[in-house]
């Protein structure tokens, strides 16, 4: 079996290749490639990712190239988990919504809109080239903003699953809570990508007992606390919101806060520095330490369960994934792209049939597909009025003289990204 993983380069690739190297049973890998415009990241990254295979005995290979076409010619799955401009522009995406006085973060509001803009048309050119070389390969897409990109690929008739941590990161949580194995904890996670909530929490899987109550009261305090959000909120709701939802949920306390601290792209960025620099260590041979203050922790396991269902090696009978809606949520559209539990095999994810939803949670879930929908037409036609529009539709801006100025500062700091500005 070949993989291809495109941002190959990314120091976050240790962490995937400890997963396959551990789990190299779920998925056989034979050879891994890992492709990378950053010729000198890909030196760093692919030497340490040898080492680990080595000293787990992984009888795989692992080859680098800044030649995307090679890269993914014959392989069997293409993971993407490439950053257009780097920490450099997640830098600003971070940084200007906050002087209109709006989150400043990658994924959610008008940042999150910068990054779509800059990220949909590169990756649509990468999938089309793996199309090209080899139409049967699976696209495994790992790359912000991930319900807008797999919308854009799936749309265009690629093959592609989209993949977050949100919920992977839950479920191990709560079966250390529960003091059971991962596997034992079946989560209902619904929403959009970082826009989700665990509705309930099963023992043994779709039809096991919810002993969310139970997590909540016994470790409410510890639950809340990790999401920053005060306990009788997560209380009164009774779910757990990713937490993604406090940009929501406390908009105006995250800007004040966001105001007074350094970027979380600052703070990336410095631990990439570090963590290149031990990468470079011949001595060096397993992920270190440093990499789980990254928010990426379990993205590897997830990555291989899906890679391996898609691929028909086996992997979990229920997996989070990002996909088309077809009619799960009978509020939105079919082709909008869902976060959402479903099975998985060679023909693709199914999404699990879900329980009518509460309106607080269905009206956002509206709301953001809306902005989604808007967000990636701007994304791939371009032009002021579309980015405005998307941004009027986000339910964090919503009022047309702060779209009009978000816009502007949008289009100025991402002029070099964007072919029609
Ligand atoms: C979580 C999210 C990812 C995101 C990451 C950011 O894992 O699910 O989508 O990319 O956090 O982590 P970072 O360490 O880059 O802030
Ligand atoms: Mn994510």
């Amino acid at each position: 079996m070949k993989l291809a993983v495109v941002g190959g380069g990314s120091t976050y690739t240790p962490e995937l290749i400890d997963g396959f190297a551990r789990l190299r049973d779920t998925l056989p890998i034979s050879e891994l490639v890992l492709v990378d415009p950053a010729a000198d990241r890909l030196e760093l990254v692919g030497g340490l990712a040898r080492r680990i295979f080595a000293k787990q005995g992984h009888p795989g290979t692992i080859t680098t190239t800044s030649d995307l076409d090679a890269g993914v010619a014959d392989a069997d799955a293409v993971l993407l988990q490439l950053r257009v401009g780097g920490q450099a522009a997640r830098q600003q995406d971070e940084t200007w919504p906050l002087e209109c006085g709006c989150v400043g973060q990658e994924t959610t509001g008008a940042g999150g809109l910068a990054k779509a803009l800059r990220t949909v048309p590169v990756v649509l050119d990468i999938a089309e080239r793996v199309r090209r070389t080899n139409p049967n390969a699976w696209i495994i897409d790992f790359t912000n903003p991930v319900g807008i990109v797999t919308r854009a690929l799936l749309q265009a008739g690629h093959k592609a699953v989209g993949l977050c941590n949100v919920a992977i990161g839950f479920q191990r949580k709560f079966a250390a809570q529960l003091d059971v194995a991962p596997s034992d904890v079946f989560l209902n996670h619904v929403g959009l990508n970082h826009l989700t909530w665990e509705l309930g929490a099963r023992l043994g899987g779709p039809e096991g007992e919810d002993v969310l109550p139970k997590l909540l009261a016994e470790h409410g305090d510890a639950i809340s606390d990790d999401l920053h959000l005060p306990r009788s909120v997560v209380d009164r709701l009774g779910v757990v919101p990713s937490y993604y939802l406090r940009y929501f949920y406390a908009h105006d306390e995250v800007v004040r806060e966001l105001a007074t601290k350094p970027s979380r792209a600052a703070e990336v960025a410095e631990m990439e520095r570090q963590l290149l620099k031990m990468y470079g260590d011949p001595a060096l041979d397993e992920k270190p330490e440093l990499l789980a203050k990254r928010g990426g922790a379990f993205y590897s396991e997830a990555a291989v369960d899906l890679a391996s269902s898609l691929l028909g090696a086996g992997g979990s009978p229920y997996q989070v994934v990002n996909t088309y809606n077809n009619g799960t949520l009978p509020f939105l559209p079919d082709d909008a792209v869902i976060e959402v539990q479903a099975t998985v095999d060679g023909n693709g994810a199914t999404p699990l049939a879900v329980p009518k939803l509460d309106p607080l949670y269905s009206g956002l879930i509206g709301h953001v597909t809306a902005y989604e929908d808007l967000a990636l037409e701007a994304a791939l036609r371009g032009g002021r009025d579309r980015v405005f529009k998307a941004l009027l539709a986000h339910p964090l801006v919503g009022q047309y003289a702060l779209a009009d100025d978000l816009t502007d500062r949008l289009i100025a700091h991402n002029q070099e990204h964007l072919a029609w500005a």
